[in-house]
């Protein structure tokens, strides 16, 4: 399965604690958080917000690091991993006109992204989706999504402060951030 749709609205394993712009517009307030494959999705209009998106091949990584990743990565779902966040971005019309080795440079060589995230490895774990090459794409380029123990949160605080005062992000127009605890 590779479709994603994350749902905000009464229904969910996930609730959400807080709901924060970090640049543009924000998302409405929702009391849940629910994952799904696209197909699952919940119909009708008993939800805030639905983003969809599709986890793809890596753009940017080089053997090594992916050598790396794959070694110290960690899935989702454990059961420890209690918090979760979901960080919807879009990027700028600049970025996207860049061609591939141009944005590869800004991402790893100017902005350390792969080298930052790799530091909060394993107890970060990560999944992203892309929006771009949906049959509708939605208002955001990615969904990422992360899951923790309550013991890293602050840890997690700390790798989204070096990553937002990254170059890479001067490039990011839209970006909301919405924490959640696992709440079955
Ligand atoms: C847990 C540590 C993290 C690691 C190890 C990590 C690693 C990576 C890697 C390897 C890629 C490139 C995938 C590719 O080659 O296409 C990537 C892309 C991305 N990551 Fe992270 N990341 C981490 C944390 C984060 C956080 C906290 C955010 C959001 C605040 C984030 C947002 C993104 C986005 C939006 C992309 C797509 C960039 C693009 O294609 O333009 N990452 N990440």
């Amino acid at each position: 399965m590779r479709a994603f749709t994350f749902t905000g609205g009464d229904a969910g394993a996930w609730r959400i604690v807080s709901t924060t712009a970090i640049v543009g517009e924000t998302l409405q307030n929702a009391a849940r958080l629910s994952i799904t494959s696209a197909q699952d999705a919940a119909q009708g209009s008993s939800f805030q917000w639905q983003l969809s998106g599709i986890t793809s091949n890596d753009r940017y990584v080089m053997r090594p690091e992916k050598i790396e990743l794959v070694a110290k990565q960690q899935g989702l779902g454990r059961p420890e991993a209690s918090l979760g966040c979901f960080i919807p971005i879009r990027k700028t019309p600049e970025w996207w006109a860049l061609t591939q080795d141009e944005r590869r440079a800004v991402f790893e060589e100017q902005s350390r992204h792969i080298a930052i995230g790799m530091r909060y490895l394993p107890e970060i774990a990560r999944r992203l989706h892309h929006c771009r090459d949906l049959l509708e794409p939605g208002p955001f380029d990615f969904l990422t999504w992360f899951e923790y123990a309550p013991d890293h949160e602050i840890a997690f605080g700390q790798l989204l402060a070096e990553l937002r005062a990254s170059p890479e992000w001067r490039f990011v127009d839209r970006e909301v951030e919405i924490r959640t605890i696992r709440e079955p």
